[in-house]
């Protein structure tokens, strides 16, 4: 297995406060990696940090190889790296196939686009998508229609319209029924080896069904990497988590 992304001492201070401070990780290839911690932890901002939609104190991302850290947001989801925000982007007044054609036709470079259209593989890529979060039966649906969870699953799927290497997302199953968060780990089950994924969670029932590895950050830092059992039985977590009964009564 080979990183695919890399942080090195990556930092984001405010004045005197450090939110995110000297962070390190190492993201292999393929893997789904569940980024945990409290409230306050850091995780959206390392996202900000890794997306470029933040500029880092000091430190240093590398993406396949190469520093990302420094290019503009534009440039770092043009080599590969997607994000899913917390709240869904969808157009309304669309149906769920447009929605996903606007996707499409807006991936970063236009003539590229052009090229894949003209070789069919634009529509194929739609039909793949479509599969991936499970919207075949949903296609000519007005998205303003659309149950909260398929709101989040076009999102996904709009996302992944760009094929990105790397997608990040944030709290992906906020407010979604239990039976749609089954739902959603089952497509993130599907997405894992042809993707690499970073998911940060509340759900430790989800995180449960998904995760390879887990990394638990606190105040800015890793306070514990590993397994999921691993991770929830360190007495550090515990503590940081009131009522030292570990991180499944967390969330
Ligand atoms: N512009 C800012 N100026 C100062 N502090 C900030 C700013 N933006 C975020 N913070 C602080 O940075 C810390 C980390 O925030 P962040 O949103 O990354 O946490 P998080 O781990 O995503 O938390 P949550 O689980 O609540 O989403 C928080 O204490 C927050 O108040
Ligand atoms: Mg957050």
């Amino acid at each position: 297995m080979s990183a695919i992304l890399e942080l090195h001492g990556v930092t984001k201070a405010y004045d005197a406060y450090t939110v995110v401070d000297n962070f390190n990780l190492t993201v292999n290839e393929g893997e789904l990696r569940c980024l945990l911690g409290p409230n306050g932890a850091g995780k959206t901002t390392t996202m900000d940090l890794i997306t470029g939609r933040q500029k880092m104190t000091s430190g240093k991302v590398v993406f396949q190889g190469r520093k990302i850290s420094g290019m503009s947001e534009h440039r770092i989801c043009q080599q590969g790296i997607g994000r899913k925000f917390q709240i869904p982007a969808v157009f309304k007044d669309l149906t769920v196939q447009e929605n996903l054609r606007v996707a499409l036709t807006r991936t970063t470079n236009p003539f590229m686009n052009m090229i894949e259209f003209g070789r069919g593989s634009g529509r194929e890529r739609l039909q793949q998508v479509v599969e991936l979060v499970g919207l075949q039966e949903r296609l000519d649906e007005l998205s303003g229609n659309l149950s909260h969870g398929e709101t989040q699953w076009l999102e996904i799927g709009m996302v992944l319209t760009q094929n990105p290497k790397l997608l990040l997302m944030d709290e992906p199953t906020a407010g979604m029924t239990e039976q749609e968060t089954q739902k959603t780990s089952d497509i993130f089950n599907r997405l894992k080896g042809e993707h690499t994924l970073i998911v940060v969670e509340h759900d430790m029932a989800f995180v449960r069904e998904i995760a390879d590895i887990i990394t638990l950050m606190h105040l800015g830092k890793t306070l514990a990497e590993g397994p999921m059992d691993q991770v929830e039985n360190d007495p550090k977590v515990r503590e940081v988590y009131l009522g030292s009964e570990g991180i499944t009564d967390a969330a």
